[in-house]
């Protein structure tokens, strides 16, 4: 499988060829040993761009070779599919793997992309592409590169993101994770000093580095050439108008690589097939980051107060008025969908998934499914997932059973379609109310901190009236807003056919809760 080049990324190149003064420096890779002299190309890595081998040149002394990130086919890693996100209306485009035999690795793709489509909607883009590559594929490790090409107005923005997934523990990993914390101050330096010599600013390389990874921050995407030597690429309007790409050579990188770097070497220099199991517990030596720059995804729910706000039932009429309040206060969110509504207002559904927003399941017609034959879950639970592949261009990961209710009949076909059950810690009784300030009173009223998952409701107008000052009063007392998923991703994964009531991926008591 091969993800296709973006829109977006044509038109880039498109600009590269434009005569350029200044900009032109910092559009290099630059080694860092004094015997590598700099050598002037490009900024590499499209996804599509192909393995580069030594061109033919006029030259006598031929220049030597720059290091560079090689796209590995994705189904090296096992039964992968590709996720086609394509709204028109928005602009937007998305192009993603997912992976059967590693969940979390999943997750992360879905909430990077996630944060990449609501990063573009803030910054008003006229269009979004998402494209990636798998960069790693070996027994124990896999790295996959997302870059957003986004374009609002006359300015396109290129945003490359790394994620790095340990198969042994079943995490993923933001790209500082493959610099041992001892070394990262020298790793730091050699790469600013890179970015003096290709015309850059050492102290934004600096600060971009230090900081958390993009799309959350300004940080680089880290990856490893086959031959060893570690690429860091900053996203364009960090370090020039393009995303510039840096090499450390293979000899000063060695040193650098923390022993999952060591591994993910191995998976980047000699691919194989996923052989580990996700079963271990946590690699030590990435319980935190250790000096390093952030090595968790996204927000750190277990530091950061998160809140997943939750929506069932629809899309409804109110819906677009929830998603833009939602846009308009930088929060993520999650929609459990019913079939028969997405069959009936596709637009909107889209238009969520456009917007970064987390769709899931709600079943096709709102039953109770503890109730129900073994043929009508499957209409309940598959055709659901049907309608939202064809909706959104991809099944869902999670599911709410109407009514909360599910027995291990509906547990195992949820199982066998790739769904974790999510519940709720907060119940807003929305739907009983229909009252918007004591929806308003009910879902920031979220007592101690558990990871909190909050029930409401998008089909009622009531609900879809209090969405905005939900929003801003949680994001004023200090909450993180986020998808279930985000809220999930770092504390282990929501397992197809468990149940969860918040957003932490161990076992769990709670109403038909059972992690
Ligand atoms: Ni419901």
């Amino acid at each position: 499988m091969t993800f296709k080049e973006g829109a977006g990324q044509r038109r880039n190149a498109g600009n590269l060829r434009r005569p350029l003064g200044a900009a032109a420096a910092s559009l290099v890779l630059v080694g860092l040993a004094a015997c590598a002299p700099a050598s002037v190309q490009p900024s590499g890595g499209g996804p599509s761009a192909p393995p580069t081998s030594a061109s033919p040149s006029p030259s006598p002394s031929p220049e030597p070779v720059e290091p560079k990130i090689v796209e590995v086919p994705a189904s090296t890693v096992g039964k992968v599919t590709e996720l086609s996100l394509n709204a028109p209306d928005q602009g937007v485009t998305a192009e993603v793997p997912r992976f059967d035999d590693a969940r979390n690795l999943s997750v992360a793709v879905e909430v990077v992309r996630g944060r990449m489509l609501r990063q573009a909607s803030w910054d008003k883009a006229d269009s979004a592409a998402i494209t990636a590559r798998v960069t790693a594929a070996g027994a124990d490790v896999v790295g996959v590169e997302l870059t957003s090409t986004v374009t609002a107005g006359a300015v396109t923005t290129v945003t490359p993101s790394a994620i790095w997934y340990d198969a042994n523990s079943g995490l993923s990993y933001a790209p500082a994770a493959l610099i041992d914390p001892t070394a990262w101050s020298g790793f730091v330096t050699a790469v600013s000093g890179a970015a003096t010599e290709a015309g850059g600013d050492a102290a934004k390389a600096t600060e971009s580095l230090n900081d958390q990874a993009a799309p959350y921050g300004t940080g680089p995407a880290i990856g490893l050439s086959p031959e060893g030597a570690l690429v860091v690429s900053f996203a364009s309007g960090i370090l020039g108008p393009e995303r510039v790409d840096l090499t450390v050579p293979a000899d000063q990188a060695e040193p650098m690589l923390s022993a999952f770097g060591k591994q993910a070497l191995t998976a980047v220099a000699k691919p194989a097939a996923l052989a580990a199991t996700a079963a271990g517990a946590p690699d030590p030596t990435l319980a935190d980051a250790g000096g390093r720059a952030p090595i968790k995804i996204g927000p750190d729910c277990m530091v950061l107060k998160c809140v997943a706000l939750t929506f069932d039932d629809g899309p409804g009429g109110g819906t677009p008025d929830v998603q833009d309040a939602l846009a308009k206060g930088k929060a993520g969110a999650t929609f459990f969908v019913l079939g028969e509504n997405t069959e009936s207002n596709p637009k909107t559904v889209l238009r969520g998934a456009a917007l970064g927003m987390e769709l899931a399941s709600h079943s096709m017609k709102h039953p109770d499914l503890a109730r129900q034959s073994a043929a009508r879950l499957d209409k309940e639970i598959v055709g659901t997932n049907d309608v939202l592949r064809q909706t959104i261009g991809e099944s869902p990961l999670l599911m709410r059973p109407p009514y909360g209710s599910h027995n291990p009949a509906v547990d195992k076909v949820a199982a066998a379609n790739g769904l974790a059950i999510v519940q709720w810690s907060v119940d807003t009784l929305d739907w009983k109310t229909r009252s918007t300030s004591a929806t308003i009173s009910a879902a920031t009223s979220l007592g101690g901190y558990n990871l909190p998952i909050v029930l409401m409701h998008d089909i009622h107008d009531s609900t879809v009236n209090a969405v905005p000052s939900i929003v801003s009063d949680l994001t004023d007392a200090g909450y993180t807003l986020v998808t279930v998923s985000e809220q999930s991703l770092n504390e282990g994964t929501l397992l197809a056919g468990h149940a969860y009531c918040h957003g932490l991926g161990v076992s769990q008591a709670g109403f038909n809760c059972k992690g």
